[in-house]
């Protein structure tokens, strides 16, 4: 049996080269080693508030953006997180066995929490274990996530773990696959803030579906650092991202592309950088377009039923261990 791996992104706001190079760029070199379930996580999306008619149109646009980055759907599966009704329905069983307290520790509830102040939802507090959910039903082995996302694996395993001791074994224990390199892209405005849509400098975060002009404003504003030499140093985030975002684009080796800045300034490494940041974009964004409703219909559709059947015996088995299968036996 082909081990099997899950991941998901929300459809909310545009997605950025970060997501690319740490996540969905993963995603398609294992989709073909790897059993592949790929999710757009509208319900994760709500935990704050959304405007219903962009929500909608945004969660096409995305699974049009897992395909046209190369996720390929008759190797993997594709599909909306709110089609498979299975999700919340766990989420409600885990929220059972999750503490109150393990879920006040979670980083990216607090950072978000302290954005918000009044308007935090219980959903906003409750997110990890929805994405503990949509792991679990899969029974996945492997999770490729970004850096940011570890603590949410640490916690699925928690659960899932606890589950598996106290009601018996249900649940395969998941492990994140985090790439080494290109695990965190971050803003070109502030290196060390990772790159993110909602950076508050919009030039602080390249969008897939920028325009050439835009692409090349913001690398040629990209900040950088009093030195002059051009190579991987960590000790100069700024640069060193931009170096990182070099070598990820063009496949050149970190070697290799120290060379080749080798003697020349920033101008020109935020030039080239612009250049094949754009080069790469150009057949994606053409792929964008080219999909049909019709073609994403049909693939959101085939992607339902095939995750629904494995969603629902998972959910059978939770339900039968915890004794609430009523007249479902
Ligand atoms: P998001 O939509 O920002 O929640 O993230 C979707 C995916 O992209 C997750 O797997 C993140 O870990 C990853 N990701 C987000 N921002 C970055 C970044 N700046 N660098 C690398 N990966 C990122
Ligand atoms: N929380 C993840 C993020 O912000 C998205 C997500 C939801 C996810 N459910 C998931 C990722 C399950 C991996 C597996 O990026």
């Amino acid at each position: 049996m082909r081990k099997r791996i899950f991941s998901g992104a929300q459809p909310t706001g545009n997605v950025h080269l970060g997501n690319h190079l740490g996540a969905l760029r993963n995603w398609v070199a294992l989709q073909h080693e790897y059993e592949s379930f790929f999710c757009i996580v509208n319900l994760h999306a709500i935990t704050v508030a959304q405007d219903p008619g962009l929500l909608a149109e945004k969660t096409r646009d995305l699974a049009r953006i897992y395909l046209a980055v190369g996720i390929d759907p008759d190797a993997s599966t594709v599909f909306v997180q709110s089609d498979v009704h299975e999700h919340a329905e766990l989420t409600w069983a885990l929220n059972c066995v999750a503490r109150m307290s393990e879920l006040e520790r979670m980083t990216q509830y607090k950072d978000k929490a302290r954005k918000q102040e009044e308007n935090v939802t219980v959903g906003l507090f409750d997110y990890p274990v929805l994405m503990a959910s949509d792991i679990l039903l899969y029974q996945t082995d492997l999770v490729p996530v970004g850096e940011d996302q570890k603590q949410h694996l640490e916690l699925t395993r928690d659960l899932a773990i606890r589950f598996n001791r106290d009601y018996g074994e249900t649940f395969r224990i998941p492990d994140p696959y985090i790439p080494k390199v290109g695990a965190r892209i971050m803003s070109l405005s502030d290196p060390l803030k990772k790159m993110s849509k909602s950076d508050d400098d919009p030039n602080g975060c390249v969008m897939l579906m920028d325009d050439v002009d835009t692409v090349q404003r913001k690398f040629k504003r990209a900040v950088t650092d009093s030195g002059t030499e051009i190579t991987f140093d960590e000790s100069r985030p700024a640069i060193y991202n931009l170096l990182e975002i070099f070598h990820l684009v063009t496949g050149m080796g970190t070697q290799e592309v120290e060379d080749h800045f080798a003697g020349k300034g920033y101008a020109q490494l935020k030039g080239q950088l612009a250049e094949v940041v754009i080069e790469f974009l150009k057949p994606f964004q053409q792929r964008v377009r080219e999909i049909t409703d019709d073609q994403l219909d049909q693939i959101l559709s085939k992607g339902r039923e095939k995750a629904a059947g494995i969603a629902a015996s998972t959910l059978k088995q939770v339900y039968n261990n915890l004794g609430i299968s009523g007249a479902r036996q």
